[in-house]
């Protein structure tokens, strides 16, 4: 396998690594994975995350592991058990589904593995597209607002909605950005903070409940952010409070954006109901822990509600940009989804 270096994963020398993003910003700590069931827990623990960013991540493990001599019914087997790692981002089944194809090939070896670099270069390719069309809208001066984590930390590339505002930025479009931190795991406190220091990026963090207050002033211009999956009528799940956002930019006029590749669509999914969400560990939103470690606030067995994600209408979105343009509610009313079939 190829040297491949993306900020979250990496090989070196047919071997990959993981950056556990549990752990920032604070430390920066590389693990070997060689297993699967070690890339199955890095993916739950969400050490490893991002929509697209898992689904590479699952193939470069499988890449590795043909590449050590796994069986081709075996590599079957491990594809399985990765796809039900986490349920939301269709990534994740839309690459396993191409390393499947790679695996029913004569020489299902080099196949997986030429299938893996390729996915991972052609992440890097659909980010600077998303980007390109993403920062075209971006005005001189505006104040920018994004949600999570959507950055080189959850891609191969640049990034979707952060590889927008980043791109904006390089250009020189003198733009601000609010950065939510958003609750429960900090993403974009602990994630986005960071790559906006890395990226020069001028950003403010904002707790996720003060978005209102600066609409409501004046002080967004536009949103960017990302998505797991996109049903064919355009509704889109992404981060939980995204919904919120969406409703608040409806109400305030604030130009609302999703930026995702064209593998994020699933047509599968009529609507934003039939968008699977998962549901995660009470112990998340009764307090926090990474590394700094524990800290616990709610009472012991606090009952808990915890989804990972929330649904977007379409209708509360301006425009959807992906890596083959940016599209408008007629597009998508006219089928232009169905390019992506
Ligand atoms: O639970 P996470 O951190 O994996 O959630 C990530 C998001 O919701 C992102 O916005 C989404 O994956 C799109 S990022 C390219």
């Amino acid at each position: 396998m190829k040297n491949l270096t993306a900020l979250s994963v990496k090989t070196v020398q047919g071997e990959l690594y993981v950056l556990d993003q549990t752990l920032l910003p604070q430390q920066q700590v590389w693990h070997s994975c060689k297993t699967v069931p070690q890339m199955v827990s890095m993916i739950k623990a969400l050490q490893l995350r991002g929509a697209p960013a898992i689904g590479i991540g699952a193939c470069l493990l499988l890449a590795y592991r043909a590449s050590v001599g796994d069986s081709r019914e075996q590599l079957l087997l491990d594809a399985e058990v990765l796809r039900a790692a986490r349920p939301t981002a269709v990534n994740l089944m839309n690459n396993l589904d191409s390393m499947l194809a790679a695996l029913k090939q004569t020489d299902f070896t080099l196949a997986a593995i030429a299938c893996a670099e390729q996915l991972f270069a052609e992440d890097v390719e659909l980010c600077q597209r998303m980007a390109e069309h993403g920062a075209a809208l971006v005005q001189e001066g505006e104040q920018l607002l994004t949600h999570c984590n959507t950055g080189g930390l959850a891609t191969a590339g640049v990034g979707t909605a952060l590889g927008v505002i980043s791109l904006a930025h390089q250009q020189g479009k003198n733009i601000r950005l609010w950065v939510d931190e958003t609750r429960p795991l900090l993403q974009g406190g602990r994630l986005t903070a960071w790559e906006c220091q890395q990226l020069g990026i001028p950003y403010q963090l904002i707790c996720d409940n003060m978005a209102a207050m600066l609409m409501a002033r004046g002080q967004v211009d536009r949103i960017f952010v990302g998505s797991d999956r996109i049903a064919a009528n355009g509704d889109f799940a992404n981060k939980v409070g995204t919904y919120s956002l969406a409703v608040l930019a409806h109400y305030h006029k604030v130009p609302f954006y999703v930026v995702a590749p064209h593998t994020t669509v699933d047509l599968a999914c009529a609507d934003g109901s039939a968008i699977p969400i998962e549901q995660r560990h009470a112990d998340e939103v009764r307090g926090v822990s990474g590394a700094f470690g524990k800290t616990v606030w709610a009472p012991e067995q606090a009952p808990v509600f915890n989804p990972a994600f929330d649904v977007t209408p379409a209708a509360l979105v301006t425009g959807w940009v992906f890596d083959t343009g940016v599209y408008s509610h007629a597009d998508i009313a006219a089928g232009v989804l169905q390019q992506f079939a």
